[in-house]
């Protein structure tokens, strides 16, 4: 079943509605401050147990930037779209972005900078395929538009658990649990119409079919599995597939009934072997240093089992030159590139290392760290994309 939508069944009011509400989605930055939160005993420790803030920064990061080159916004080669995020992923050795709220331009337009105002249609995801050159990707899924085609959904709502097109799925990276029959998840959030309906995160089956990454499956009764009310949204901060242990870990936001600013910039995490990603069962839970990984699904919303504090969206990636994780993030303010580095992807992480600070374009959002590691394997350099107003910006990095 492949999501279909045309421009009449999205009007201008439901962009407008996007734009009231996307800022909760994409976890964008309020204000501007450090990273990890300051030092602080939680509150209602018992005596006599130490107080545990797992997203503290511990020891020293290892990465020393040489230079860092701008090199201008990613474009599709075949379509043509304002869109956010491009979260990077590999499916049987090739790799592909995932966007969020895909804006189309207007028909037969082919540079996004030279788009008539108004509203075009869109999709709330998308997918391409990524080249060896970072600022060009080919979009897939494409529509019948014509001359220039647009990009379908890629996640796609199904009506019978009670979705429209006005419904979000905030999507992270491609993470492969199959090569031989080029197979992956895809863990997102889904969003309802209404301003405050986070509903839950889930996983979806994906394939790739004629050269598509096509979602073929939504698991959970109602298409997805963690309900946002009671449990964290694991997947909408960050997915990635270790290479190293064939887990995938999944960070994301605290459950919705934690609405203060402090608390709800915890990132909290879970892990599955990659083959096992579409039963349930198989998930194990962080529960933090003292009680490490459990089967139970987490409830205790402290900074003990915290995996993270205030960094938005991000990607990890392993470094071979520095022998390390490292994430990419832009923290949640200011539209500063933030690495930081660990050795176990529990934590603890060391104090970021600030690699950039974008300008942003007309004084938009900048926000969502991406890596593209693909470029290149000996981890000498990283190229790093991010979110600018709507344009996906390129930037690569030249480590000491
Ligand atoms: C887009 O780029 C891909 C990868 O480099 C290439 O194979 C394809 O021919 C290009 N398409 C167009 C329309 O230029
Ligand atoms: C989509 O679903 C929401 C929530 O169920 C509902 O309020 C809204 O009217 C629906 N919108 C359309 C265009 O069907
Ligand atoms: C908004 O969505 C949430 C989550 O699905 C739901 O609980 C709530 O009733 C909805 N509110 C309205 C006004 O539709
Ligand atoms: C944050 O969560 C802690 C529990 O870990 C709670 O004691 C505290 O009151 C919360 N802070 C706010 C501002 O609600």
């Amino acid at each position: 079943m492949l999501f279909q939508t045309t421009s009449n069944l999205l009007t201008a009011a439901f962009l407008s509605f996007l734009a009231a509400t996307s800022s909760s989605f994409h976890h964008p930055p309020p204000s501007s401050f450090p990273p990890h939160r300051p030092p602080q005993n939680p509150p209602h420790t018992p005596p006599g147990i130490p107080a545990l803030d797992n997203t503290q920064p511990v020891g020293t990061n290892p990465i020393s930037v040489s230079s860092v080159q701008r090199l201008g916004f990613q474009v599709a080669n075949n379509s043509c779209s304002h869109r956010d995020l491009g979260f990077t992923g590999q499916i049987a050795g090739e790799w592909y972005a995932v966007f969020g709220d895909t804006l189309w331009c207007d028909t037969g337009v082919t540079n996004m900078a030279a788009d008539t105002p108004g509203f075009h249609g869109m999709v709330r995801d998308a997918v391409s395929l990524l080249t060896d050159d970072p600022l060009t990707v080919v979009d897939l899924n494409l529509n019948n538009d014509h001359p220039v085609p647009h990009q379908l959904q890629f996640i796609p709502f199904n009506p019978a658990w009670g979705e429209n097109n006005t419904y979000g799925f905030g999507g992270t990276s491609l993470c492969e649990t199959d090569a031989r029959t080029a197979t992956a998840a895809i863990y997102y959030l889904v969003k309802n119409g209404n301003t405050s309906g986070l509903i839950g995160a889930g996983v979806g089956k994906v394939q790739v079919i004629h050269g598509t990454p096509t979602v073929t499956q939504r698991l959970g009764e109602k298409g997805y599995w963690w309900d946002a009310k009671t449990t964290p949204r694991y997947g909408d901060i960050c997915a990635y597939r270790d290479e190293k242990s064939g887990f995938i870990y999944i960070w994301g936001g605290p459950p919705i009934y934690v609405t203060d600013w402090l608390n709800s910039s915890y990132v909290y995490l879970a892990r599955v072997k990659a083959a096992d990603a579409f039963e349930l069962s198989r998930y194990q839970y962080y529960w933090g240093p003292r009680q490490g990984w459990r089967p139970q699904v987490l409830t205790l919303f402290t900074p003990e089992a915290a995996a993270m504090w205030g960094t938005g969206q991000g990607q990890v990636v392993w470094n071979a030159y520095y022998g390390c994780y490292v994430f990419v993030h832009l923290g949640i303010g200011g539209g500063t590139v933030y690495l930081r580095t660990a050795h176990a992807l529990e934590g603890p992480w060391t104090p970021d290392v600030q690699v950039y600070t974008a300008t942003p374009i007309d004084g938009g959002l900048v926000y969502a760290g991406v890596a593209h590691p693909y470029l290149d394997t000996t981890g000498r350099t990283l190229v790093i994309s991010y979110t600018n107003n709507n344009h996906i910006e390129v930037i690569k990095v030249v480590f000491k």
